[in-house]
């Protein structure tokens, strides 16, 4: 780690004052890759929402859907981030709907440092076909044309984040700089 990364980190964790962040955006826009790099170079300890349902629940995000209904998933999951973010600073990425609960964004608003990782739709599809099966909404019908809808419905409510950062096609690392760069730029001291 060069001293430069060093001193960015220590400052970025200073200015966070003990608030995690809390990674959001669509379903393969890059939460939980990026977020394990970022984590790793702030220190920070890393949770992914949809495992700790999973481990939670003893069952997978598609099985929970598929016995339990979105309803249910939903439940669990303000639940389970609840938790997770009482518990402690950490950098939490989120599932793809979680942030369009209106409780679980107070609960970030008081935990936490939101984050919107943006991405269009062209770089969506792209990621989320490599894995379709671990999509349940997905499975619904033609995943372009859902994908396309969510992203309407949710872009409004995904704004409401603290700090928007464009998805780069570019290698994991060059984005884990990108969001480094723009939390540093973001908590910079006012004065
Ligand atoms: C969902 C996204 C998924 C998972 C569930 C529902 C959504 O998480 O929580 O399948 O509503 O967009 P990822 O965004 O990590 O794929």
């Amino acid at each position: 780690m060069t001293k430069r990364r060093q001193s960015r980190a220590n400052r970025i964790l200073s200015r966070l004052n003990g608030r995690s962040i809390v990674l959001l955006g669509m379903m393969g826009c890059g939460k939980s890759a990026i977020g394990k790099m970022v984590a790793r170079k702030l220190g920070l300890e890393f949770k992914d929402a949809d495992t700790e349902i999973e481990a939670a629940a003893g069952r997978t995000v598609a099985d929970i859907f598929a016995e339990y209904g979105e309803e249910e998933f939903r439940r669990l999951e303000e639940r389970v981030i609840e938790r997770i973010l009482s518990e402690g600073p950490v950098l939490l990425a989120l599932g793809g709907g979680a942030f369009m609960a209106q409780p679980t964004r107070a609960v970030i608003s008081r935990h936490g440092l939101s984050v919107w990782i943006k991405a269009d739709l062209d770089l969506l599809m792209e990621r989320v076909g490599r894995r379709p099966n671990k999509r349940p909404l997905l499975k619904q019908g033609d995943p372009r044309e859902i994908l396309s809808k969510l992203l309407q419905v949710r872009e409004p409510v995904y704004a409401k984040a603290e700090l928007h950062i464009q998805s780069q096609s570019g290698t994991k690392s060059e984005m884990r700089n990108v969001v480094l760069e723009a939390l540093d730029e973001h908590l910079k001291d006012p004065s």
